[in-house]
């Protein structure tokens, strides 16, 4: 939050464009909805870049949590509560979701973020 309203100060721009990979249940992604509409008057879009897909080796990390994670991936249960929990960003903000690795879908967002 501290570099968001940083950047609001420093950059004047009144809309800002995030990249976030990794969004899993959508905690961070509200965080970065909550600096646009603190610090850009709402002005801004959140591209969320995530597999949503087990990437954790349960062979070198057999913990409960591990499992967990593991099976709540497997029933679309962490992409479900993603979608429940971006709802309750302000609908000035664009969301953009892109469901795949970061190394697939990262090459073809260069052009477009930076336009
Ligand atoms: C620790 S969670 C992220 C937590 C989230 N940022 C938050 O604070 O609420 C890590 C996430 O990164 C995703 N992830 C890991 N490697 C990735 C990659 N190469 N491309 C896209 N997503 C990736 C996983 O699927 C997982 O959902």
């Amino acid at each position: 939050m501290g570099t968001m309203w940083y950047l609001s100060q420093k950059c004047k721009h009144n809309h800002v464009q995030v990249l976030e990979v990794g969004s899993w249940c959508g905690a961070s992604t509200l965080t970065w909805g909550e600096c646009i509409e603190k610090y850009f008057n709402s002005n801004g879009s959140i591209t969320c870049v995530d597999a949503w897909v087990h990437y954790i080796d349960l062979g070198v990390n057999p913990t409960e949590d591990i499992q967990m994670m593991h099976d709540a991936l497997r029933k679309n249960e962490v992409f479900d509560v993603f979608k429940h929990n971006i709802q309750f960003l302000p609908n000035s903000i664009e969301i953009k979701i892109h469901k795949g690795w970061s190394q697939d879908i990262l090459p073809s967002l260069k052009k477009r973020l930076m336009t």
